[in-house]
């Protein structure tokens, strides 16, 4: 045994000398210290040895187990030193950490934050309101009579034949002026849903709504106003035109028309060879609509508008498919 224990000590000792890694080093301590190890083995069989031979045995055991125990020690300290191109050298604590990667605004946020900013800082304040509307908000107060083709099927998505999802965010116009006195200057942005689906339609869109009613206001407020928009959304070159048009509850209506931003102007696709780009509806708020809401028309006036914020987004980023904005596709959004 004594010639068996000292052989297993030259060969640990050698095979020790030649690791360099930590995975061998740990195979090592389980081979020969470990509970089922070598030398566990011979120390475990020290007890069926002859009484007189057991103290020598045992004295030798000792001396190896304590040996490879040391210098088991020793090469883990030496493989963890930097200086021995150990474990610690794979640390450069110097080097800059990982940037956690960072989410950013979808493009229709950013967009309505936009719109947002330019009419608080001329004075309008951002409200909210029910995407689940009363017909009564969305319709009838806005001078749309139960025949009106905006009411049809082929449009709205009716949940009774008294609530509707709203199909613009003009039923704000009333939910404000019903809930307070003049003067009012409001612009609510949100979710919108008609029944539409195709290149230039999805079923849920977006609008910011605006309205501002005071004594005195009159149409030339509104082009100031909006001019002013335009200028601050698409820079202060941008001609913009007022074209006569109808709605239920504005009057005179107007929508407004930016000049094309694709071709500045000289006819193209985008503008259907126009050179110009609608981009929103608007108008003087009908005196109709003041029954609604008690406002006295001989005291009161003031004007509303309402545009689609996925058009302004198209328009101002140079997107041609509106549904893209919905198909949370990352290599099209990381671009904002
Ligand atoms: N609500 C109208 C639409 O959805 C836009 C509009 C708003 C027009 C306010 C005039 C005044 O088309």
């Amino acid at each position: 045994m004594k010639a068996q224990l000292l052989e297993l000590e030259t060969r640990a000792l050698k095979e020790i000398d030649a690791i360099a890694e930590f995975s061998e080093l740990e195979a090592f301590r389980i081979r020969y210290l470990g509970k089922k190890g070598q030398l566990t083995r011979f120390v475990k069989q020290i007890g069926r040895l002859a009484p007189e031979e057991r103290p020598a045995m045992g004295k030798l055991a000792n001396r190896i187990k304590k040996e490879l125990s040391d210098r088991f020690e020793q090469a883990k300290a030496a493989l963890d030193s930097p200086k021995a191109g150990g474990r610690a050298s794979l640390m450069d604590l110097t080097l800059p950490g990982r940037a956690p990667v960072r989410g950013h605004l979808h493009p229709i946020s950013r967009v309505i934050q936009e719109v947002c900013r330019i009419f608080s800082r001329m004075g309008f304040r951002v409200v909210k309101g029910p995407n689940v509307e009363l017909d009564y908000y969305n319709f009838e107060a806005l001078n749309i009579p139960r025949d009106h083709p905006a009411r049809d099927m082929q449009d709205t998505f009716y949940i009774t034949d008294n609530i509707v999802l709203r199909t613009h965010t003009s039923p704000m116009q009333v939910r404000v002026m019903e809930s307070q006195k003049p003067p009012v200057s409001i612009i609510a942005p949100g979710k919108v849903y008609r029944r539409d689906s195709d290149v230039s339609h999805t079923p849920m869109f977006h609008q910011v709504e605006g309205l501002l009613v005071d004594k005195g206001v009159t149409f030339g407020d509104l082009k100031g106003t909006l001019a002013s928009f335009v200028h601050q959304m698409f820079g202060n070159e941008t001609p913009l035109r007022f074209r006569p048009s109808f709605f239920p509850f504005t009057e005179p209506s107007a929508e407004v028309d930016i000049r094309c931003v694709m071709c500045k102007g000289t006819g193209c696709r985008t503008c259907s060879h126009t050179g110009w780009l609608e981009i929103l509806g608007s108008g003087m708020v009908d005196p109709e609509v003041y029954r609604f809401v008690d406002y006295d028309p001989d005291v009161y006036s003031g004007f509303a508008f309402g545009m689609g914020i996925e058009r302004i987004a198209m328009l101002k980023y140079g997107i041609d498919d509106i549904q893209l904005f919905f198909k949370n596709d990352m290599r099209f959004l990381r671009q904002f």
